[in-house]
């Protein structure tokens, strides 16, 4: 079958960013051939080496190019310890999400392999975090009084729509009707942050009410990260703000085998998305091939499955499952291999998996 060309911006980014993309890309290139999917792949050299070379973050017209001519985008991971204010990633990766209006932070938390579990009492996980992508503190807004004296001020504010608020509950009830889970568990500080907390509870409340079959639920956040590391078995879809979206993916992360296994989405339902591994750039480890490209590999499964192509996210979890058994891991996972030799392995087992071997 002749699929539709799909094109995928790849923008492989600072550090390990571009050790864990290009495995990535040999493996779309291998399922792309064996599945003929029509995959064009075009890089992007947005990242640090641009930012300080030309003082270039984000082209001019990047957004509209992006959304006009691409299906999806592929991206490592941005942080260089030479822009220590992490200037350029804000322009590129907060001014994608926030430019393009990637709502939706999908970040699965999913314990593949018991082996990498660190809980005492273990019990499955497999869970999804649906964090709002676009306001909360990330939205810039605030300043600085009398800076650099004893008497500064610094003000960050955290915005909340109601807009904002809705699109990301509504999205994660949709989702669990979708994918037949029981349970949405909104996670608020609405006990000590009282505007924004206010907003969400009634939000929440009311949406809820729309989708009866599933269980409405509600933890405040402090609590949640305890359940997560005492219960997580209790959790389906967990909804939440930017920031503590951000700290509890970072958790989740650290129980089913940390960062180096831990992919995301960003999107806009029926627009173009960016996929990418939750991790940053690692420059403590960047250029000693010891970068876990499964985050990823996952998240390139990630990518195929929003883009309509079925079957491939789990060929790729049975093959990574396959090479966490066989210990064809990273030092993260208490192995010996490198970036690459594990890439090797999850895309030939993948590729096998796909054709049925
Ligand atoms: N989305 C992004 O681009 C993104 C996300 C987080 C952090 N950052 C940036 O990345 C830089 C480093 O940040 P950080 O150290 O806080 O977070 P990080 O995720 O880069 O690294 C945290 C720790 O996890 C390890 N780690 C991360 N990914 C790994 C992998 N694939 N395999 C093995 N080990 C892995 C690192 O070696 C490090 O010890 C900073 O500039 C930060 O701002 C970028």
């Amino acid at each position: 079958m002749l699929h539709r060309r799909r094109r995928i911006a790849v923008v492989p980014g600072d550090g390990i960013g571009p050790e864990v993309i290009a495995v990535g890309l040999q493996l779309l290139e291998a399922i792309n051939h064996h599945l003929q999917l029509n995959l064009e792949v075009v890089m992007k050299d947005w990242g640090a080496t641009l930012w300080l070379q030309e003082g270039i973050g984000l082209p001019a017209g990047a957004l509209d190019d992006l959304s006009a001519n691409y299906d999806a985008i592929y991206f490592g991971a941005l942080g260089d310890p030479r822009i220590p204010d992490m200037a350029h990633g804000k322009e590129i990766l907060l001014g994608i999400r926030q430019g393009l209006d990637l709502f939706v932070n999908m970040r699965p938390v999913k314990l593949l392999d018991e082996s990498l579990g660190i809980l005492k009492n273990k019990q499955k996980i497999d869970f999804v975090v649906m964090r709002e992508n676009t306001e909360d503190l990330y939205t810039f807004i605030g300043g600085n009084f009398k800076k650099g004296t004893m008497d500064e001020v610094a003000i960050d504010q955290s915005v909340h729509t109601r807009k904002g608020v809705e699109r990301i509950i509504r999205y994660a009830f949709e989702y669990a009707q979708e994918n037949k889970c029981q349970k949405v568990t909104l996670g608020d500080k609405s006990n000590a942050i009282s505007f924004g907390g206010s907003l969400w509870q009634r939000v929440f409340k009311e949406v809820s009410r729309e989708y009866p079959s599933i269980k409405a639920d509600h933890l405040f956040v402090d609590v949640m990260a305890m359940e997560m590391v005492c219960h997580p078995g209790r959790f389906d879809v967990i909804v939440t703000s930017n920031l503590f979206g951000d700290i509890l993916t970072d958790l989740g992360a650290g129980l089913v085998g940390g960062l180096g296994m831990s992919a995301s989405a960003n999107i806009y339902p029926g627009k173009i998305g960016l996929f990418e591994p939750v991790h940053g750039s690692a420059p403590d480890i960047a250029g000693k091939k010891q970068a876990n490209p499964i985050a990823a590999l996952l998240t390139a499964g990630m990518m195929l499955d929003f883009l309509s192509v079925p079957g491939v996210l789990l060929a790729i979890e049975q093959a990574v499952i396959l090479a966490i058994t066989n210990q064809e891991v990273t030092p993260d996972l208490g192995g010996l291999q490198t970036t690459s030799e594990v890439g090797q392995f999850v895309i030939r087992e993948t590729i096998r998996c796909l054709l049925g071997e």
